[in-house]
């Protein structure tokens, strides 16, 4: 078997191509969309994911803010800058780019930001929304793109068993909610460091999303013949062969693709779709203050 791509960056140009109307209604309503940025520090990677948000911005006429903070500033600096956003009227989503320097409490200022506001979904409100079952919060956008991906396939959920390797606040935990929810259905088992049948576990999964950070971890022999893989890893990995001396490698090796009836690539899997999601969230969030401003 040669698994399917999982095409994150075909389904992001349909996620995207939904928004044009959208942003149209909102702009006709003389309402521009409007997401803040912020990121603290020079950590490479966290600049490359925030320039590409930036530019899905540019594309699809959403109007941004772009704030950059040197790694030495204070948390007093990032709460301000969060603050200030919150205030601001005509700014509908906020993002603080994680992860933030160690010095930082990055819970306790990203719970700072304004739920309705919160186009990243880490709000206690918006994911206690999700704890509940409720599809009406902001949803966390890695999670609620691999979603859509899978729709976008047509997997069938129901009654399969998905294996989430990786427990973490952004990707694994709420995946793990996203899956099991009624009318999705799977039944789902959260792997992480401590767990003693983790190969075990996943040669039985009808679906394995792998969100751990660790190049090429999961194997040929680790996934069942047929079973859809959804690879959430980014990682930089040394390649001498080239040129820039580094290559990107997901969590899960390419040799999953002879077995995996479906699998996502990197780069080109669930990184457009974060992105992509993240567009929805803040032209929701726009829509929402709009409907907000006519009731009041
Ligand atoms: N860092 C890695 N993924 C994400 C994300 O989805 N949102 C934010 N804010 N930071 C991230």
């Amino acid at each position: 078997m040669v698994a399917q791509r999982l095409d994150g960056k075909a389904c992001a140009l349909e996620v995207e191509n939904g928004l044009h109307a959208r942003i149209e209604q909102c702009k006709l309503r003389g309402v521009m969309p409007h997401l803040a940025v912020v990121i603290v520090g020079d950590d490479p990677a966290s600049h490359v994911y925030v320039g590409s948000k930036v530019r899905a911005c540019e594309r699809l006429g959403i109007q941004s803010t772009h704030i950059e903070l040197p790694s030495n500033a204070s948390e007093d600096e990032v709460r301000s800058a969060i603050e200030s956003l919150n205030s601001q009227e005509g700014l509908h989503g906020i993002l603080v780019q994680s992860p933030l320097p160690p010095h930082m409490d990055e819970e306790s200022l990203t719970d700072l930001i304004h739920p309705s506001k919160d186009v990243d979904g880490f709000h206690p409100q918006n994911l206690g929304r999700l704890v509940q079952g409720r599809m009406d919060g902001m949803l966390p956008c890695t999670p609620s793109g691999v979603m859509r991906m899978l729709e976008w396939a047509g997997v069938e959920t129901s009654g399969k068993t998905a294996v989430i390797l990786g427990r973490s606040r952004i990707v694994g935990m709420p995946q793990a909610l996203l899956l099991g929810v009624k009318g999705v259905d799977a039944t789902v088992t959260v792997a992480h460091s401590r767990t003693r049948n983790t190969t075990e576990l996943c040669a039985s999964a009808d679906i394995v999303i792998a969100a751990v950070g660790r190049p090429e971890m999961v194997r040929e022999d680790w996934i069942k013949p047929g079973a859809v893989v959804v690879d959430v890893g980014i990682n930089r990995v040394d390649d001498s062969s080239r040129e820039r001396g580094w290559r990107l490698a997901g969590d899960v090796h390419p040799d999953v693709a002879n077995v995996a009836s479906w699998l996502s690539p990197v780069p080109g899997g669930v990184g457009p779709m974060t992105i992509a999601m993240l567009m929805e969230n803040t032209v929701r969030a726009t829509e929402l203050s709009i409907s907000d401003t006519l009731d009041s």
